[in-house]
């Protein structure tokens, strides 16, 4: 009974909030930026105890029955057919960022859920690990599409789409050339239920506008979707560009954002945009070899608080 599982932060390459409201979005997978959790034996008759230190968190189950990760705890070993709560230590550590638009809650659970059924020797399928981490993510955000628990929990790039009732359209993404992202972190955190909330009253005040805009959205998804099967890298980084015009009439856009992708454009970036929910947290930009040390340079100059890379590598 001791196990330990990571899983991958995420970023979002087009399609966010517009994938709230039924059109589809694609997301990538960062297997380099990973949360982790391990399970071990615990104290006899103290329960679950979690530790995250670098969450700066430690508690108790009995203690929080109510926090969002108790209760993925508990709605796990449910899943798994444990009745009792077992007498474990469950231990959270996370390189990726909070509140920064790169899934780091639902790689932290994703993590927790599978290093509990890897510790009670059970197979939790992609979708069962899924679903548990979409129950926790309703606890946090209200009304997530689903895409982050998805790409975080079969760890590959996909194409998805929300229903209104599950299940949603989820497809792996063929991707005929690789190509390389520059993240620039805006060091800005951005609770995502914020922006949402935020475009949802907007959404209801002027429906036609909003959805004229998610329309835009998903035609920029739809073509990106195109340039990969066809590894146009060309392409795709104007369909970046066209998406984050559309975020910025959205309101999810901010000057902190806007400081790094201009930068990342006037250094050489073919297309750039922010990812996730906005406000804050991360942009990112599309490079090729004689660009990215420009733009990673061009990105800590304007003041990010943090620049990543990563190559998305060809896929079926
Ligand atoms: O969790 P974030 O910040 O990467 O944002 C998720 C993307 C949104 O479309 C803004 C929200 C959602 O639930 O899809």
């Amino acid at each position: 009974m001791q196990s330990h599982t990571s899983a991958p932060g995420k970023i979002i390459l087009c399609g966010e909030h517009a994938v709230v409201y039924g059109r589809p979005a694609i997301a990538l997978p960062l297997s380099k930026i990973r949360a982790r959790a391990s399970v071990a034996p615990g104290a006899a008759g103290i329960g679950i105890r979690f530790d995250a230190p670098n969450l700066g968190r430690r508690w108790l189950l009995a203690a929080a029955p109510g926090d969002p990760l108790s209760e993925l705890t508990l709605a796990t070993l449910k899943q798994l057919g444990i009745t009792r709560i077992p007498d474990i230590q469950i231990t959270i550590t996370s390189d990726i960022p909070i509140a920064s638009g790169m899934g780091s809650g639902a790689a932290i659970a994703t993590a927790i859920v599978r290093a509990l059924a890897t510790a009670f020797g059970r197979n939790l399928s992609a979708a069962e690990i899924s679903a548990l981490v979409y129950a926790s993510e309703q606890r946090y955000h209200g009304t997530p599409s689903g895409i982050d628990n998805t790409v975080i929990a079969y760890e590959q790039a996909i194409w998805f789409q929300r229903r209104s009732e599950p299940p949603h359209l989820i497809e792996p993404l063929p991707i005929a050339a690789p190509f390389t992202l520059v993240i620039g972190d805006t060091g800005v955190r951005s609770a995502t239920r914020l922006p949402v909330g935020e475009v949802r009253r907007r959404w209801q005040e002027d429906p036609a506008r909003y959805e004229a805009l998610f329309d835009l959205v998903a035609d920029v998804v739809h073509q990106a979707r195109h340039a990969l099967a066809r590894g146009d890298v060309a392409t795709l980084g104007p369909l970046l560009d066209r998406n984050q015009e559309a975020l910025e009439q959205i309101g999810v856009s901010s000057p902190e954002l806007e400081r790094l992708i201009t930068a990342a454009r006037r250094a050489g970036a073919a297309g750039a945009k922010l990812s996730g929910g906005g406000w804050g947290g991360v942009m990112i930009a599309l490079v090729d070899p004689e660009t990215v040390v420009s733009v990673r340079e061009a990105l800590l100059a304007v003041g990010a608080a943090r620049v990543l890379e990563t190559t998305v590598s060809a896929s079926a």
